[in-house]
């Protein structure tokens, strides 16, 4: 199928996405606070070739040129996180003005080269301050998000529309407190749904204090979302698949929504109502004005006996020898449907946008070039069915690919690169993909006239 941008009409918002921590090194720059991530990557064996963020892409220094870059290509969406402790070093008390300062450059060269800032209020990297008086396991979180949400949208809410509160909490509530791959590096599940209840207080907390304090906001939040369907076709590992897919896709948008958690599916979430004060469960809905849907892949899954609550196993792609990316994700377009047709059922699901999808592959730089058609190919086959879902009636309205540039991928380090962009960690040169002209050719439209890249 040849699709253009023409297919999905002039209000569709295209884009791209990056997070703080992945890109802007300056990791104690003007006033800075250290943030989870600072810490934990200073430790052994925790991030893949003991790789950290400290400088990273040098965003912090060179966001000019890499956002010309952006305009270069043709793109008007930008997401991206602000680190809350560059906003308070402490997570909480005084402001960094030097912090604010940073962003309001950036928000404003946006503007000036017509791209609009969607920001991503927390994108993983919590001030360690906080982490040290237990960070999202304590629910005097709920108080220190809240002013820090507050203190964002009085300073950036006049000139940024789109506002999204939380970054896939299923992620960094598992991968940080229940598995301790992530920072903060802490395990069990006393960490984990102590953790998860505040964090889904706190996104529909957030939605509410940005609306009252600026009506005309849009926001929205985003949610990880891998389609699961059984190994086999056998009844154990239908349910394996059943407990799997409640936990990975449905914990935190269902309560968003008034639906509470999915007890039935998975009995140990029960737990979590240990953590709930009086009014708790009103408090977890709220009615964002769009939702996030985050897709890379699909997992097959298999009844695993000895796997403790869930008694379910992934079955990684390259076992399965499918295609498949740096991360083991496999290349499985259709899952990204899945997720919308699905999504689309949902009541009170009002817009969706892809505010992330893309693809790691192992890049070579050759002679100024990066021929990465396994990306193209990776990003024309999830964009086409998007555009089936949107002719099927789903309220899908904007795409962002992850990501503009490589960055540091958190335990992975620097080895996978999602980028459009190749960038020399070594120099810190950018060299525009294969992948990165298609997009910013896919973009061009006639009444916004753009050299090419
Ligand atoms: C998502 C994260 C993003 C990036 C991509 C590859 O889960 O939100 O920061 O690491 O995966």
């Amino acid at each position: 199928m040849q699709i253009s941008r023409k297919d999905f009409g002039p209000e569709f918002h295209w884009g791209v996405s990056t997070a703080a921590h992945q890109i802007e090194g300056g990791y104690s720059a003007d006033g800075k606070g250290l943030s989870i991530w600072d810490v934990f990557s200073q430790k052994k064996k925790k991030i893949l070739g003991n790789h950290h963020g400290n400088i990273s892409c040098d965003f912090y220094n060179r966001y000019p040129e890499d956002i010309a870059l952006m305009a270069r290509l043709n793109i008007s969406n930008y997401r991206f996180s602000i680190a809350w402790s560059r906003i308070f070093p402490s997570g909480s008390g005084p402001v960094n003005q030097k912090g604010i300062d940073f962003y309001n450059r950036l928000i404003n060269l946006c503007l000036e080269l017509d791209i609009q800032p969607w920001i991503t209020l927390y994108h993983w990297d919590l001030p360690d301050t906080l982490e040290k008086k237990g960070g999202w396991t304590n629910r005097e979180i709920i108080h220190w998000f809240s002013d820090y949400v507050a203190c964002c949208i009085e300073r950036f809410g006049d000139r940024v529309k789109h506002w999204i509160v939380l970054n896939e909490p299923m992620v960094f509530t598992g991968a940080g407190y229940f598995l301790g791959i992530h920072a903060p590096g802490k395990k069990g599940l006393s960490n984990f749904l102590s953790a998860a209840h505040h964090a889904a207080i706190c996104q529909a907390e957030g939605g509410r204090i940005i609306k009252s304090l600026r009506g005309s906001c849009k926001v929205g939040t985003t949610f990880s979302y891998s389609h699961v369907e059984p190994f086999r076709n056998t009844e154990k590992d239908l349910i394996a698949a059943k407990k799997t897919d409640a936990l990975l896709n449905r914990m935190f948008i269902e309560p968003l929504l008034g639906m509470g958690y999915p007890f039935r599916e998975v009995r140990m979430l029960r737990k979590i109502e240990n953590y709930y004060k009086q009014g708790d469960s009103a408090r977890l809905a709220f009615e964002m004005d769009f939702l996030g849907l985050q897709n890379y892949t699909r997992e097959l899954v298999r009844h695993a006996p000895f796997m403790p609550f869930v008694k379910a196993r992934i079955i990684k792609a390259s076992k399965r020898q499918v295609e498949h990316t740096l991360m083991d994700w496999e290349v499985y377009p259709p899952a990204i449907h899945h997720a919308l047709l699905r999504w689309s059922k949902y009541k009170n699901v009002k817009e969706i946008i892809i505010t992330e999808n893309g693809a790691a592959f192992a890049d070579i730089c050759k002679a100024g070039t990066v021929s990465d058609y396994k990306r193209i190919q990776y990003l024309k086959d999830h964009i086409e069915q998007v555009l089936i879902a949107k002719r099927e009636g789903v309220p899908v309205k904007g795409y962002f690919v992850w990501t503009l540039m490589d960055n540091f991928e958190w335990a992975e380090g620097f080895h996978p690169r999602f980028g459009l962009v190749y960038v020399n960690f070594e120099t810190q040169e950018r060299i525009i993909k294969d992948s990165g002209k298609w997009y910013g050719n896919f973009l061009r439209v006639s009444d916004h006239p753009a050299e090419p890249a």
